[in-house]
């Protein structure tokens, strides 16, 4: 039975109380009173005191009868119609259609803060032994062909925010790749990595970038090993690490490595300040633009504590999305966005790639798998253009509507409205709260 029949069932229950009230006064006046040889006054008391008796007695009925044939959903949505205020005001536009009771009707998305521990596979649990051994090895530039190289050299970790700001890295005799250096900065909570998402966990990726011939250009597995081996300085270290008697090996070398990454990790960024409790840890603009990320569908892909639904949270994890999901042949001119496909085949129009991690994105510019666009604002106005089908400009912010649909009882947002500029700013402030307080510092800005 839906909320038409409850509201039924409380008009049939209001008309019967009118009628027997009536009749129960007619009663009185004519049966009754008669009887009692009470004064008129005293009569209209007497029914008074017996009507209320029986108004408080038909609504204890009536309520038992509605919670015993409503489901209790009924009943809640009943309430929150009650509850909601009539008129939403959303700067200075109306929603459209106030007058209608707003439902909720799905269970909100819920905000969640970045764990203070990154989980490890049970083959290769994080010890201090395998982190500083790791550290050591990430920092390490015998691990490239003419010794120039180290991971540290393209995911700058100790005085950056675990990459190097240009749009692609340069590898081993001053090599240009092609694709942008992510941060390696919470990638031990992505369930995939690399931009498409073709490494499987941090120990799969660890053996690629030395065997890349663009990056550190090792010819193979063995003469990795080799290098290694013949440092003696690394004996011991691997020894505590993973018991002595065991020569060194590649799969050690890539253990320890994402042993020292799973230690990479900001669970102290002023959102996750918030969400744990702290009221005053967000600006007023970035709680507006945390509102707009939700709204304008940006959590759709970059969900849960990561920012990512590519991340170990929400198993099983929706990894790739294509890109862009609404055409803009303008923007993908200016910024070369679907030259490479990504994890598509070859030639497609549209590109697949993993969604990324937005966690320290202010510190982490250019952005994208081309590292083309040099702003967070315009990275953002390109989002919510391709990703979201949104307009985004100055000036005119039309009216936002609310549409509610009686006959399906769902509620949603008209999508036509421009966002403008300061709705951008506010999302921009928001993704700065993703930046941890150390790393921003570095930067010197905050982000
Ligand atoms: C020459 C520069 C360069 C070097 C050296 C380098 N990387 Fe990278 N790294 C990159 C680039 C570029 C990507 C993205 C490649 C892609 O997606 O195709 C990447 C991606 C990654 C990722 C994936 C991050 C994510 O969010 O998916 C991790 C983790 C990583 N590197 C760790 C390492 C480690 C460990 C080393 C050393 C063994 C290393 N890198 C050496 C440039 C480099
Ligand atoms: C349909 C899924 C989807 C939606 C919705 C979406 N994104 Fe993305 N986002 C992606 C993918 C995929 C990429 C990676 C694109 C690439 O590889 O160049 C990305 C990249 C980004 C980047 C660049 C990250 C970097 O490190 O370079 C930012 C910033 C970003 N998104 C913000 C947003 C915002 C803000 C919204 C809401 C307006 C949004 N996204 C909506 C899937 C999505």
């Amino acid at each position: 039975m839906g909320q038409a029949g409850l509201v039924g069932f409380m008009n049939v229950s209001i008309v019967m109380l009118i009628i027997g009230f009536t009749v129960l006064l007619l009663m009185v006046k004519f049966e009754l009173g008669p009887m009692s040889r009470l004064s008129a006054g005293r009569r209209w008391l007497m029914t008074l005191v017996l009507g209320s008796g029986m108004v408080a007695f038909s609504i204890k009925l009536a309520l038992i009868a509605t919670f015993v044939h409503f489901p209790e959903q009924t009943i809640r949505q009943q309430i929150a119609m009650r509850k909601s205020p009539a008129l939403v005001t959303w700067d200075s536009g109306k929603f459209a259609a106030a007058e209608q009771p707003v439902v909720q009707v799905q269970k909100p998305y819920e905000w969640r803060a970045l764990p203070g521990v990154a989980p490890a596979p049970a083959w290769n649990p994080t010890t201090p032994e395998k982190v500083a051994l790791g550290e050591r090895l990430f920092h390490d530039t015998a691990l490239s062909i003419d010794r120039t190289v180290s991971c540290s050299s393209c995911h700058d970790v100790r005085n950056g925010a675990g990459e190097d700001h240009r749009p692609s890295s340069t590898g081993v005799g001053g090599q240009v790749g092609n694709r942008n250096a992510p941060t390696v900065w919470n990638a031990a909570f992505q369930a995939v990595l690399f931009w498409d998402g073709r490494a499987a966990s941090l120990e799969d990726q660890a053996i690629g970038p030395p065997l890349n011939p663009v990056e550190m250009g090792m010819p193979s597995a063995e003469a990795i090993e080799q290098r290694v081996r013949a440092d003696v300085s690394y004996r011991e270290p691997f020894a505590r690490a993973f018991g002595a008697d065991r020569p060194i090996t590649i799969r050690q070398i890539a253990a320890a490595i994402a042993a020292y990454e799973r230690t990479l990790i900001t669970p102290d960024a002023p959102y996750d300040r918030f969400v744990r409790g702290d009221d005053k840890a967000l600006t007023t603009a970035q709680l507006r633009g945390m509102e707009l990320f939700q709204s304008v569908g940006c959590i759709q892909c970059h969900s849960g504590p990561n920012f990512s639904g590519a991340s170990l949270f929400d198993p099983p994890p929706s990894t790739q999305r294509l890109f862009p999901v609404f055409d803009s042949p303008e923007y993908m001119k200016r910024y070369k966005l679907n030259k490479d496909p990504g994890a598509n085949a070859p030639g497609s129009k549209q590109a697949v790639w993993r969604i990324p991690s937005l966690r320290n994105v202010a510190l982490t510019a250019p952005y994208f798998h081309n590292g083309s666009v040099d702003s967070l604002p315009e990275a953002v106005r390109i989002m919510a253009t391709v990703q979201r089908g949104r307009q985004v400009g100055s000036g005119t912010n039309g009216v936002r509507a609310v549409v509610w649909s009686k006959q399906d009882r769902t509620i949603a947002r008209n999508d036509t409205a421009v966002l403008s500029d300061r709705d951008v700013d506010d999302i921009v402030a928001f993704l700065k709260s993703l930046s941890s307080d150390t790393l921003a510092a570095r930067n010197g800005n905050g982000g």
